[in-house]
């Protein structure tokens, strides 16, 4: 199979929960002690004109897992192994096993702001006068860890603690307003944004895997389209939300009528700590609250869903650390109006549905810029919840999305086989 030439290198704001379920699968996957399940990148195929399929992989020249390198940023100083013990959600004894490469991933020091995320702290933090001081050192991060470790390229896919919810302003508007807001220390700037803005600006494609809204925000649309650079958020679409892309769709289809959706869920891991934070909850709750309400479209059907309640709620419970407990009880009603109740409980483990969701969307948002691609990547909603529309609103029917991800695959096959950029 012929692949790209040069290394890849795949960096995380967060060396947490996600990152890490990652980085050891990866490691796992390439000593032949585990597979990729959940990859489409590393399992799936598209059938051509012929009836017969070809692999994702080689349609799109995708690098080997031994050509990727792992790195990243974090407010702790733990190594990815140590990162990964701390998180608790890979059995050990394998995780010994992959001691001496997740040791080596060491977190360069984080952009961090206690207002955006309240209930944790850590000592490896950068220090800068300004905003743009701290873009600028991120942005020699990403080219001293290109150059020591011998990479060609590199993606970021953000899978840093949930930052507080802030409501767009000013400054977000421009390209021109955001970079004045940097110099000006605008309080209004997060550290996820200053990372994505300085992986932009570097040519380097971004995932926002965290239910943070600021990839919406015009100023990136503005500032991915003139780097030329793709760009695609947020929040990586995993348990309930997953399910409800995957049912909600259907009974629409089927004219059922669906009165209530109430969702909850227990975790207690870093993740839930953090969310247990008001702010952080509600950035959470935007990011899981606006799919039912596309799909069940109380204006167009309202014998149906005009009086649709939706209830988001997650609570914060240590003893289930990654081991993520859900609760779903779905109110519908058939003909004649009658009514009946859905319940599902998904016992979930959450950085193993997140992992290969990092893996994908990194080495898709890699194909994409090889293939030309730039701004807003609307066609990787396959994979989030709260996905950026590039123009329009986008179907959050997941069908519907994995029919737009694979015509995006066989397009930019058809570039890369031809050597052509646009
Ligand atoms: N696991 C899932 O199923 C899932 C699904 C959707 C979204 N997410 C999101 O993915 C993100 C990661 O989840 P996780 O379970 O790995 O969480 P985690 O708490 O285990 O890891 C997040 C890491 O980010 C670090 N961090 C916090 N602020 C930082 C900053 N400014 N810069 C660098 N590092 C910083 C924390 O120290 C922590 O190690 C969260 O935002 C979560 O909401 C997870």
């Amino acid at each position: 199979m012929k692949t790209e030439n040069g290394r890849l290198a795949i960096l995380t704001p967060g060396i947490g929960a996600v990152s890490t379920t990652l980085f050891a699968g990866v490691e796992a996957i390439k000593k032949g002690r585990a597979r990729p399940i959940g990859s489409l990148t590393q399992l799936g195929s598209i059938p051509n004109r012929s009836g017969a399929s070809t692999s994702i992989a080689s349609m799109l020249r995708l690098p080997a897992l031994k050509d990727i390198t792992f790195g990243g940023w974090d407010i702790f100083n733990d190594s990815a192994y140590e990162a990964a013990e701390e998180a608790n959600v890979l059995d050990r004894d394998l995780l010994r096993e992959l001691r001496r490469p997740l040791s080596a991933i060491r977190p360069m020091s984080a952009v961090f702001d206690p207002r955006f995320v309240r209930l944790i702290s850590g000592p490896n933090i950068k220090k800068g006068r300004t905003k743009m001081a701290l873009a600028d050192a991120v942005r020699r991060d990403i080219q001293n860890f290109l150059k020591t470790n011998r990479c060609a390229r590199a993606v970021m896919v953000n899978c840093a603690s949930t930052e507080a919810h802030l409501p767009a302003s000013a400054v977000h508007r421009t390209l021109k307003s955001f970079e004045a807001g940097l110099k000006a220390n605008n309080p209004a700037i997060s550290p996820s944004m200053i990372y994505t803005y300085a992986a932009l600006r570097e040519g380097v494609p971004v995932a926002n895997g965290t239910p943070g809204q600021w990839a919406h925000l015009p100023f990136l649309a503005e500032l991915a389209a003139e780097t030329q650079t793709p760009l695609a958020g947020c929040d990586f679409k995993t348990g309930q939300t997953l399910l409800k892309s995957i049912l909600a769709p259907g009974l629409k289809r089927r004219m059922l009528g669906v009165s209530g959706w109430v969702s909850m869920n227990i975790l207690g891991n870093r993740d839930g700590k953090v969310l247990s934070d008001p702010g952080s909850f509600r950035a959470k709750e935007i990011s899981k609250s606006n799919l039912l309400k596309s799909i069940f479209d109380g204006a167009k059907h309202p014998e149906l869903y005009g009086d649709f309640h939706h209830i988001v709620d997650i609570k914060y419970y240590p003893p289930r650390g990654d081991n993520k407990e859900a609760w779903d009880n779905i109110d519908i009603f058939g003909w004649m109006g009658y009514p009946m109740q859905i319940k599902i409980n998904f016992l979930c483990r959450d950085s193993v549905l997140a992992a290969p969701i990092v893996l994908d969307l990194a080495l898709l948002l890699d194909a994409a810029k090889r293939a030309g691609r730039s701004g807003i990547q609307d066609w990787l909603a396959f994979y989030f919840k709260s996905p950026v529309p590039r123009s329009g609103p986008i179907d959050q029917d997941l069908a519907v999305q994995a029919v737009s991800l694979e015509t995006a695959i066989k397009e930019m096959s058809s570039r890369l086989t031809a050597g052509r950029r646009p």
